[in-house]
């Protein structure tokens, strides 16, 4: 059985659209649970694919995990296994950030190579060089990472790119190794400044959050905490996108809109009314757009900069703008793939390199076409809601595993988006 989404062109999105806790964040804080012996609970999680293959993960190292609803409670036992190699472990990214929490409290482990999408190369060097440079070996072996140390101590590491999953397996295998470690160049995303906040919840001393040096004092243990999900930025930014590309008007509230500066500031560029609120009880943004958007350029990089999470939505509004859009993808280099499903749609587009040349066109026009990862399923769906006739979107598996209730909020806003379960594959 296999399901697609038929997306009826046309619609104007409008209403209101809560943000729940975000994808990339919830993972990683998921993974920290295992620092500590005892019983760590996470609230604001999202329903999606990604969280019960997290917790299939946790509970291979010999974790108890309970999802309800928007909680998530992780029991973690004195004795973990070092072993993660379950079939879950292939199937997201983030499976791998269970390498330095392992590394940290048992100083070995055995990961088996993450899977996730497909948007280019993803090597782990950053992550086994912070390892080693932290005492352990590390190396690829029969499909794993083995990772092992006497002890571990605090180190300076400097990072080639500010890589999110590198800054936080070292981060989380720093937080437990005597002395004190140095990451520079480290990420900066909003999603870094939440997981730095949990451990500290945990007992953990890091200093820096949310600047490029995190400077992690070692203890000795960690105790469980309580923590809430920060709203998925990528997700309110997608509905910022709906919004424009629909000439819609909506409501995001759920996602603190510092997070999105950048993202807002395209959009106002692209003609949109954009307002904030951000208060103890309120967070979001609402966005009217009342004309065609107009083109502008957009180049992705890591935060603050433009995230390459949000380059499909940058090529759909460009595909219905008034002008020529280039933009530049910096930090995957498969991620323009999405740029063939959109060409099927009548998108005037061409890539050279790590540019995307779009020329806007009135109209799109519908087609199947294929999803290749979570975002690229979502820009796919935004392009079908502005293209004539019905749009079949194959392959969203891949939206499920990052967008909690996207057909139903869509249909909610206006759209008219059916899934439709089939017995063969299109293809
Ligand atoms: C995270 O992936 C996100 N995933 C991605 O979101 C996101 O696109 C990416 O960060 C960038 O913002 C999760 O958080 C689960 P990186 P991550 O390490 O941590 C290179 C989505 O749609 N690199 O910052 O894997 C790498 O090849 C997903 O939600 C190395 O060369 O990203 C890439 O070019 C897709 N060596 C760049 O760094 C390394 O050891 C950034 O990767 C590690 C990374």
């Amino acid at each position: 059985m296999t399901e697609h989404f038929d997306v009826y062109g046309g619609a104007r999105l409008t209403g209101e659209v809560a943000v729940v806790g975000a994808k990339n964040s919830v993972l990683k804080l998921m993974a920290a649970a295992l620092l500590a012996e005892g019983t760590t609970t996470i609230t604001n999680c999202p329903t999606i694919l990604d969280v019960p293959l997290m917790a299939d993960v946790l509970r291979s190292v010999g974790c108890e995990v309970a999802i309800d609803g928007d909680l998530v409670t992780i029991t973690t036992p004195a004795e973990l296994s070092h072993h993660a190699d379950t079939s879950a472990m292939g199937k997201l990214r983030a499976s791998v950030c269970v390498l330095g929490p392992l590394v940290g409290r048992l100083k070995r482990a055995v990961v088996a190579l993450p899977g996730g999408d497909a948007i280019g190369s993803r090597p782990l060097d950053m992550h086994q060089n912070g390892l080693r440079k932290l005492g352990a070996t590390s190396e690829i072996a029969h499909g794993c990472v083995v990772a092992e140390a006497d002890g571990l101590h605090g180190a300076q590491i400097w990072l080639d790119f500010p890589s999110v999953g590198a800054t936080e397996n070292i981060l989380m295998a720093a937080v437990l190794a005597k002395g004190t470690t140095v990451i520079d160049n480290a990420a900066r995303e909003p999603e870094i400044i939440d997981l730095c906040r949990m451990l500290q919840q945990m007992g953990a001393h890091i200093e820096g959050a949310g600047t490029s040096t995190l400077t992690v004092h070692g203890v000795d243990e960690l105790r469980p905490t309580t923590h809430r999900v920060i709203g998925d930025r990528i997700v309110g930014a997608t509905w910022a996108f709906a919004a424009a590309t629909t000439r819609g008007d909506i409501t995001v509230r759920g996602v603190d809109p510092h997070h999105l500066d950048l993202v807002l500031e395209k959009l106002r560029l692209a003609g949109a009314e954009i307002t904030t609120f951000n208060d103890s009880e309120d967070q979001g943004f609402r966005i009217v757009q009342h004309d065609r958007p107009i083109a502008v350029d957009f180049v992705t990089l890591p935060y603050p900069g433009f995230a390459t999470d949000l380059q499909p939505f940058a090529v759909a509004l460009s595909a219905i703008s008034d002008g020529t859009s280039m933009i530049t993808e910096n930090v995957y280099e498969a991620r323009f793939r999405f740029i063939d499903e959109m060409v099927r749609l009548g998108a005037d587009a061409r890539t050279d390199g790590h540019h995307a040349v779009v020329r806007g066109v009135e109209k799109l026009s519908s087609a199947p076409v294929w999803a290749s990862d979570i975002r690229a399923g979502a820009g796919l769906v935004l392009a079908g809601l502005c293209a004539e006739g019905i749009t079949e979107v194959w392959d969203v598996f891949h939206i499920d595993r990052g967008y909690p209730y996207f057909v139903e909020n869509l249909n909610r806003l206006g759209g008219h988006i059916e899934r439709v379960s089939s017995v063969t594959e299109r293809g």
